[in-house]
């Protein structure tokens, strides 16, 4: 499974990448917004941290304006995957990414049939953002799972991204799935690691180690 780090934040991502576990990196207008930087020059950054996909997403949402701005990304660096609206503007423009060699990641999903359209499109990810559809009462899980299962009857190349990850559960459900990656916020990657039973039976063994003679 890979694992992206879900984030803008510079500081985040070196520190991460560090960890030697995070395998791409997703960001949103919102995660850039949040740094008061272009998404250039945040983009431009990212591509020199981590050496895998990059997702950077256009904001136009007409298919002329999409592969305008797509485009122009994809021209920034090998490693950018150019981020798509999931509506029918999105999906033409997937279409024309997919014959030029563009990589995509088709965002904002929230069903089945959207994901089936996508990966029609040639997608190269789909990103169901799971912790959203908790949010409203929805089981975020189901939908990987479908996703999973209809990618794998018909063999679409298309990667399931579970995106919108909020706790480390929810993680390891799309890990048994059968998520091809997941993208993480940050602090949820710190979250994996933690356990009290580490942090106690390290400091024992680091108190028992003074009583070791010479
Ligand atoms: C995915 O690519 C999105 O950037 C992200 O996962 C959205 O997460 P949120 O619902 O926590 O904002």
């Amino acid at each position: 499974m890979k694992i992206f780090i879900d984030s803008a934040d510079i500081a985040e991502i070196r520190e991460a990448a560090e960890m030697g576990v995070i395998d791409g990196v997703t960001t949103n207008p919102s995660l850039v917004a949040k740094t008061g930087r272009s998404l250039d020059a945040v983009i431009a950054e990212i591509c020199e941290v981590v050496d895998g996909p990059i997702s950077a997403e256009v904001l136009a949402t007409d298919t002329e304006g999409i592969l305008r701005e797509g485009r122009k990304l994809a021209a920034m660096h090998e490693n950018i995957v150019v981020k798509v609206p999931l509506i029918a503007d999105g999906i033409k423009a997937v279409k024309v990414f997919a014959g030029e060699g563009i990589k995509t990641n088709v965002t904002l999903c929230f069903s089945a049939p959207q994901g089936l359209l996508a990966a029609k499109a040639g997608a190269t990810y789909i990103s169901p953002f799971l912790g959203r559809m908790d949010d409203v009462g929805s089981e975020g899980l189901d939908l990987i799972g479908q996703l999973v299962n209809i990618y794998g009857n018909y063999a679409f190349e298309t990667e399931v991204l579970a995106a919108s990850i909020r706790h480390p559960m929810h993680l390891v459900h799309c890990a048994e799935m059968g998520a091809d990656v997941a993208t993480i916020p940050h602090k949820v990657i710190l979250q994996l690691l933690k356990h009290p039973l580490t942090d106690i039976g390290l400091a024992r063994f680091l108190e028992d180690a003074k009583k070791i003679p010479e």
